[in-house]
């Protein structure tokens, strides 16, 4: 549980919006943002680089996962993927001519230490070299994530997460990184979406490693805050000036109706899942409320909780997608479905699109932890793009998720939320792992045959967006035509 699946080759019935319309017009959307503010586009390692088995990189529980059967509805893995580890120069000038100010990136721990610890891989460190410096080059500003889900199969052979000297190897790693690229990177995460890797990789079985356990989900969990309070500590050593972050999936929760059941079951869901994180990070320790859903359900036998290191965030970074409904089915906790509620506006993933969930989302977090920073580290959707005769791709859905989830980020931010950067999820169409290449993410079109990049009507949307913020700091390539850069050495338009 943690991320309502889309059922794999479900058809996708687009419905009239029953949403009010929203305005979409860049510049005036762009108009409450500050000149700094980060806009960006986030992507992780396994989902775009391939090269899986190239320049002395090791196997990580994702190259494994996918070759299960059935584990990936179109029986693809991202051995290839957007080919991205060859096709990194064009990709940066990509997403530098469409005005990112940042990107966020994850680094393939298994590229750089094959077996997770011990020997380095010389050519996985440079190829981080190379793309920090490509970037640094272009003017967009590195965010490192270290870690995405794609955990070095030889840990996992040793007990993976669940296992606590995962702390120390993970402290190594997250060191070693920091030595090497902290001179120019100062923007760190250490963790994306912690709850998806514990939950759905360790209790549903959808995700790498595959695993039916609760009580192994909630050791991963516990040794990922662990983990993250070490390796934070490292990395603030190692990097002055530098601020490290975690990305956590914080969808709205709401009772699919008033009866007291579905608001306690929203209650215990949003306690067992999200404050389960959030609270022992900022200082609080385990909630009350999860603890008690948790151990109703038995998912804590045989384990002494207790509570772990405060995570001292820089920044809090917020994973925001869509409404969950939870309806209970009894009084038992985790008896539950959680999902889109039938009718409501749903993207191809069959999430519901509910962008006063974001607005509301930050506010509450400000309020309850008062972050000093807070980063929206990914916001997108997925549609059944296609791409006309003329070539364009009308991806008028997604141009309208976008422009009513920064609308939300806007007003968040005027009620005084410390934001201080949006990240789209993502620049490319890419692996979306258990789902494969059947859903696209991409402001940014990737034809798999060819690797052939174009650009979606949402990329040309985002970067005026961009452009209108900060029209002075502009650079050659933030205007509307693709510029002889872009039209020489980019292949995105037709
Ligand atoms: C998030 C993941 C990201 C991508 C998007 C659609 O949960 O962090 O890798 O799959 O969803």
């Amino acid at each position: 549980m943690g991320r309502p699946r889309a059922r794999a080759g479900r058809a996708y019935h687009p419905r009239v919006s029953t949403l009010p319309k929203v305005d979409t017009d860049p510049a005036r959307l762009a108009q409450p943002f500050p000149a700094d503010f980060a806009w960006g586009f986030a992507a992780s390692a396994y989902q775009i680089e391939g090269a899986a088995a190239e320049d002395g990189r090791g196997p990580s529980i994702w190259d494994t996962f996918a070759r299960q059967p059935g584990a990936i509805a179109d029986g693809s893995t991202g051995d290839v993927a957007c080919d991205h580890f060859h096709r990194y120069p064009e990709d940066v000038r990509l997403m530098a001519d469409l005005g990112a100010r940042a990107y966020r990136f994850s680094i393939s721990w298994s590229r750089v230490l094959p077996t997770g610890t011990g020997a380095i891989n010389q050519r996985g460190l440079d190829f981080y070299q190379r793309l920090v410096d490509a970037m640094l080059g272009a003017g967009v500003k590195p965010l490192i994530n270290l870690f995405h889900w794609d955990l070095p199969q030889a840990l996992q052979d040793r007990g993976g997460f669940a296992n606590p000297e995962v702390v120390g190897w993970f402290t190594d790693y997250a060191a070693l990184l920091a030595s090497n690229l902290g001179d120019r990177v100062k923007a760190w995460m250490t963790f994306n979406e912690p709850a998806v890797f514990a939950f759905m990789g360790h209790a549903d079985g959808v995700h790498a490693p595959g695993l039916r356990d609760w009580p192994t989900a909630i050791l991963v969990a516990d040794n990922e805050l662990r983990a993250h309070a070490a390796a934070a500590r490292a990395i603030h050593d190692l990097v002055p000036g530098s601020s490290v972050g975690m990305a956590i999936d914080v969808n709205q929760v709401v009772p699919a109706t008033d009866s007291e059941r579905d608001r306690v079951a929203a209650g215990q869901w949003s306690s067992a899942r999200d404050a389960w994180f959030l609270d022992p990070l900022f200082g609080r320790g385990y909630p009350a409320l999860g603890l008690e859903a948790h151990r109703e359900a038995g998912h804590l036998e045989g384990i002494d909780l207790i509570d772990p290191p405060a995570g001292d965030l820089d920044y809090l970074g917020l994973n925001y997608y869509r409404r969950d409904s939870v309806s209970a089915r009894s009084d038992r906790a985790f008896d539950w479905d959680i999902g889109a509620v039938s009718g409501s506006e749903q993207t191809q993933m069959g999430w519901h699109v509910a962008s006063d969930g974001l607005r509301d989302t930050l506010l509450e977090l400000n309020q309850a932890y008062a972050p000093p920073e807070i980063v929206i580290t990914e916001n997108g959707a997925a549609y059944p793009d296609t791409v006309d005769s003329d070539g364009r791709i009308r991806d008028s859905g997604r141009v309208d998720y976008l422009a009513r989830h920064v609308a939300a980020a806007s007003e968040a931010l005027r009620a005084g939320v410390p934001l201080t950067g949006y990240y789209v999820w993502s620049l490319l169409d890419n692996f979306e792992w258990s789902l494969g290449f059947d859903r696209r993410f991409g402001l940014v079109h990737v034809d798999f045959d060819s690797q052939r990049r174009t650009r979606k009507d949402s990329a040309r949307w985002y970067q005026r967006l961009i452009a209108g913020v900060a029209p002075s700091t502009s650079r050659p390539g933030d205007d509307l035509s693709p510029g002889p850069r872009a039209r020489d050495r980019v292949d995105t338009e037709r």
